[in-house]
């Protein structure tokens, strides 16, 4: 899929009258006052953002910081899995688990009466899967490689207090040549509150 590079030219006109009576009378006697001033600034839609991030990602890689002090990621293990999926219709999906076999004992679904409930519950301390709608945060600048999105209102999610939530995300897109192919990486911050913050790294696939 090809990235849309199309910009809009935003142009704030601001008309020298309106400012020399909106301006107390020393601005007004300025010659920058008298003169109208055009200031031009590349900004994309958030149409355009959202039709360049939308893709499928698979996980490379997950770290967290306590008060920026690198600390463990207890809940995804060392090394999980995951896959991203965002629209271009401004839909989004995500699936984390662990693979350790001591935090993901190897169990079937739907579960069995002979299955212990301390298995099922590392599976569940160990997993995150939700989805919903996916939407630019007008609030802060954003483009095409640099922003922040929010993951919700979650529809669903295996976490029972993140439906209903919306998640803050800063992105990054981040090109890198490997093999003489171009490849998208997506860098994703999140803020957990408390000090508490991850950064999770993930290879665009499609
Ligand atoms: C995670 O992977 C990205 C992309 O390959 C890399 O740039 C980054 O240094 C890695 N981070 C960690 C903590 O391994
Ligand atoms: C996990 O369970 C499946 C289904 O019962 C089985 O086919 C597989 O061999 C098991 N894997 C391990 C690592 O025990
Ligand atoms: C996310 O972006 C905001 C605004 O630029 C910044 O204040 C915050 O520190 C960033 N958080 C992470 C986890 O990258």
């Amino acid at each position: 899929m090809r990235l849309s590079t199309t910009t809009t030219t935003i142009a704030f006109v601001f008309a020298s009258s309106c400012l020399a009576t909106a301006l107390p009378s020393s601005f007004s006697s300025s010659p920058h006052a008298a003169s109208s001033s055009v200031v031009e600034e590349k900004r994309s839609t958030d149409q355009e953002i959202l039709t360049a991030l939308a893709g499928t990602y698979t996980l490379v890689n997950t770290s967290s910081t306590l008060h920026d002090l690198p600390i463990p990621d207890e809940p995804y293990g060392a090394h999980p899995v995951g896959v991203l999926i965002y629209t271009a219709s401004g839909y989004m999906s995500a699936t984390i688990t662990a693979t350790e076999p001591f935090l993901r004992p190897n169990l079937t679904f739907p579960y069995q009466a002979s299955d212990s409930d301390a298995d099922w519950a590392l599976v569940g301390k160990h997993s995150v899967g939700y989805a919903g709608p996916l939407r630019i945060n007008p609030d802060i600048p954003a483009s095409e490689t640099e922003g922040q999105v929010f993951h919700g209102p979650l529809t669903v999610a295996n976490v029972p207090t993140w439906v209903g939530a919306e998640h803050r995300r800063n992105y990054t897109v981040v090109e890198r040549e490997e093999e003489g192919k171009s490849v998208k990486y997506l860098e994703i911050g999140s803020e957990r509150g408390g000090g508490y913050r991850g950064i999770l790294w993930w290879k665009r696939v499609d």
